[in-house]
Order: structure tokens, then C-alpha cells, then sequence
């Protein structure tokens, strides 16, 4: 005897035949293939950071450029600035001891995060791979930065802060 219509598979079934199992299932070689077109990305959005700093390199620093008021930024404190040019580059200003300033590019070296200096440790942290520069320098301390952070020239005149670029012999 012929089953009711209502009891009957819907046709659809037997024209898909697909079980639900299969359907979710992922195999190891889908895996590995997934895992590799994911870190094949990851590397070709390093290689572009990794060209775009070697064909557009920063942009010299015309002249000084006002920071702040001397007094607002108390020994072992951060200030956080930026220069408006065709780019708005984001700086640290450190007053590291009494009369000791650093200006600090505030974008990592490796992909770009913001750094912050740390007070406790006297360095430079980039918490995004555990990075850290020297607050004095800027030079890599420890972690996958591969150059030091670009740094500006730290002017103190009639109680006002203010950068510009460093000359060479300052850089070497
Ligand atoms: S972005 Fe700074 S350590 Fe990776």
C-alpha cells in the first residue's frame, strides 16, 4: 500500500540527497587548505605595510611645531600629539626627568599599533606582540619591532614644548 501524502519524504530529498552529517563536516585537507589561504593573506597584508613604508617614506618635518605648555605634562607622564600635514602622524611626547623630553613617532615599527610608554617600566611598550622600546632612544628592547621608533627633536623655549625633525648627526 502507498504511503499517505503527508507521510511521504518530500521530493526534494531524494532529488538532494545530502546528510545532515556530511553536510558540517570539515575534513583535515579542508582545514589545512583554509589555514593556509588564511596565513597566505596574513602574509600578503605584511608584504603591502612592508612596501608601502619603502615607496612612501615620511615626509621630512618642516620647522617646529608647538606641543604644549611645559607645565602640563609632569615628570614620568605622556602626552599624546599629532603633526597635520598631507598625513596626520600620531607622536608620544615623554618628559622622561626634569629638563629630559623625547618625542616619539607613536605608530610600532612592526604592524603599526599604538605604542605607549609605560611609567612603571620607563620603556616604550607596543602591547599588540609584546614589543618594547627604549624610552631614551627609541631602540627595540625586546619583541618582533624589526627598527627603532622615529624620533623628533624635543625644543624647550619660554615654558613651551616644541618637536621638529632630528638633524642627522642626531639620528646616528
Ligand atoms: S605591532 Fe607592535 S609589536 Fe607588533
Amino acid at each position: 500500500m502507498a504511503k499517505e501524502d503527508s507521510e511521504r519524504e518530500p521530493s526534494w530529498k531524494s532529488d538532494f540527497p545530502i546528510e545532515t552529517r556530511r553536510g558540517t563536516h570539515v575534513s583535515r585537507r579542508e582545514f589545512a587548505k583554509f589555514l593556509g589561504l588564511l596565513s597566505g593573506a596574513f602574509a600578503l597584508s605584511n608584504g603591502f605595510i612592508v612596501i608601502r613604508a619603502i615607496a612612501f617614506p615620511a615626509e621630512k618635518l618642516e620647522g617646529e611645531h608647538f606641543v604644549v605648555n611645559e607645565d602640563e605634562v609632569a615628570v614620568g607622564e605622556m602626552f599624546q600629539f599629532e603633526i597635520h600635514g598631507d598625513k596626520h602622524i600620531p607622536y608620544i611626547l615623554i618628559h622622561l626627568e626634569e629638563n629630559e623630553w623625547r618625542a616619539f613617532e607613536q605608530k610600532c615599527t612592526h604592524l603599526t599599533c599604538a605604542v605607549r610608554y609605560r611609567k612603571d617600566e620607563n620603556k616604550i611598550e607596543c602591547p599588540c606582540h609584546n614589543g618594547w622600546f627604549s624610552a631614551d632612544t627609541g631602540a627595540v628592547l625586546q619583541g618582533p619591532p624589526p627598527r627603532p621608533l622615529p624620533q623628533l627633536e624635543v625644543v624647550v623655549r619660554d615654558g613651551k614644548v616644541y618637536v621638529k625633525e632630528k638633524s642627522k648627526d642626531q639620528n646616528a
